[in-house]
């Protein structure tokens, strides 16, 4: 039996493909369509490995959607692809509609199609799984309580617009259709892998360049850390258990500040990294420089997992020191991975956006 991920030469759709192997051992289709955060090395270990069909293409194109559902008969989906930079969204929403929106709509139609075809049976046993994030509920004051499967969604960010837009077509596919989707929605990710656009491979990236370290505003907006393993286990168990139709909110429990993020990294990192003695600089610390602040920034998001917890119990087993420690150590022991996704376009970008 294969599966087909969708997005998965990105951060969390690879870590999920090498969770998956080690932990089902059941082939994966890979469709991705190889932007400039899809890269092909973050599955670079399972170069021989016969379980791992990539194909590189779109979501987008419905033809070779439905001729690789045809091919290869997936008994589940999980549609991780997608563009993912907030930052990004703001500098230009388009590409954010045709993937996040768009996209998901060929993807769905392509998916029904496939499904209607099947055996009851086959039916039964199959699953769209649709990943979601946090944002899509909007920013949650300092005084509520974490977001719930039940809050309303209140999207600010084309970003997180455009990824409800796609929530609320895979709500009604199986509404109308009876399509058995799962949707999940989580909080920020960090870990191997994670281009070094986002705020945790940014600041480890340049704190070892010796970079100043960008932090937007008064620093004082949190966010809830989930270490990418403990998601990708989450997923494993929304696709195994879960009950179509329903959405699963998963979190880290791990509510930080950004500036608290960023000083935890730098403290990890003169610690593990040490800076040389006798020059200007000596602590990493030092090199943290509050920017402009973004545009419409959510000011905190939180996840309740009771729901997941209950009925699937999953909950995360890395605390944010443990994964932080982790993730550090993994960008020290990979910078020829790093140096490779920081190539040209990743250098106009951050000049684009830090100028
Ligand atoms: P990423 O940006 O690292 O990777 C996205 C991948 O999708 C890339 O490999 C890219 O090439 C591919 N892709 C983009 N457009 C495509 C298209 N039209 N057709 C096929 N492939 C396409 O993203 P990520 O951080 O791994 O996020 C994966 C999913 O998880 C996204 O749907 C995102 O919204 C969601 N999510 C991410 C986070 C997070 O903190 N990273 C948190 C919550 C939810
Ligand atoms: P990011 O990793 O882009 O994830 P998201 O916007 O999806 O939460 O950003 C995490 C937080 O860090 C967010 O509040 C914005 C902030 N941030 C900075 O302060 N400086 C930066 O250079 C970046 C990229 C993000």
């Amino acid at each position: 039996m294969a599966i087909l991920v969708t997005g998965g030469a990105g951060f969390i759709g690879s870590n999920f493909i090498t969770d998956w192997l080690e932990t089902e051992g059941e082939t994966v289709v890979n469709l991705d369509k190889l932007t400039y955060a899809g890269n092909r090395a973050n599955l670079a270990a399972l170069a021989d490995d016969e379980r791992h069909i990539f194909i590189e293409g779109d979501i987008a194109d419905r033809p070779l959607v439905e001729a690789l559902l045809d091919r290869h008969q997936p008994k589940a989906i999980i549609n991780f692809a997608a563009e993912t930079h907030v930052d990004r969204s703001i500098h230009g929403p388009e590409a954010f509609i045709n993937t996040n929106i768009l996209g998901t709509c060929q993807l769905l139609a392509a998916v029904y199609e496939y499904w209607s075809g099947l055996t009851q049976s086959e039916q039964q046993i199959f699953r769209l799984l649709h990943i979601s994030t946090d944002e899509v509920y909007g920013s949650l004051p300092p005084d509520q309580p974490p977001f719930s499967e039940q809050s309303p969604y209140q999207p600010n960010s084309p970003y997180s617009a455009s990824k409800a837009a796609s929530d609320h077509m895979v709500r009604a596919y199986y509404q109308t259709y009876g399509l058995p989707v799962l949707t999940t929605s989580c909080s920020n990710n960090y870990g191997p892998f994670q281009f070094p656009e986002k705020l945790i491979p940014l600041i480890i990236h340049n704190a070892l360049s010796r970079k100043p370290l960008p932090v937007y505003g008064d620093g004082q907006q949190v966010r809830d850390w989930l270490y990418v393993s403990d998601h990708c286990a989450a997923l494993r168990a929304v696709l195994k258990s879960g009950v179509p139709g329903e959405v699963y909110n998963i979190g880290g429990l791990s509510e930080r500040k950004n500036i608290e993020v960023v000083h935890t990294l730098c403290d990890c990192l003169d610690e593990m990294m040490p800076l040389k003695e006798g020059t200007s600089l000596n602590s990493y610390r030092q090199l943290i420089t509050h920017v402009n602040d973004r545009p419409g920034h959510d000011r905190r998001y939180a996840i309740d997992i009771s729901k997941i917890n209950r009925e699937l119990n999953w909950q995360p087993r890395e605390t944010f020191e443990s994964g932080i420690r982790k993730t550090i150590t993994w960008y020290l022991d990979n910078q020829s991975w790093i140096a490779g996704a920081a190539g040209e376009e990743y250098s106009q970008w951050i000049e684009r956006h830090y100028a």
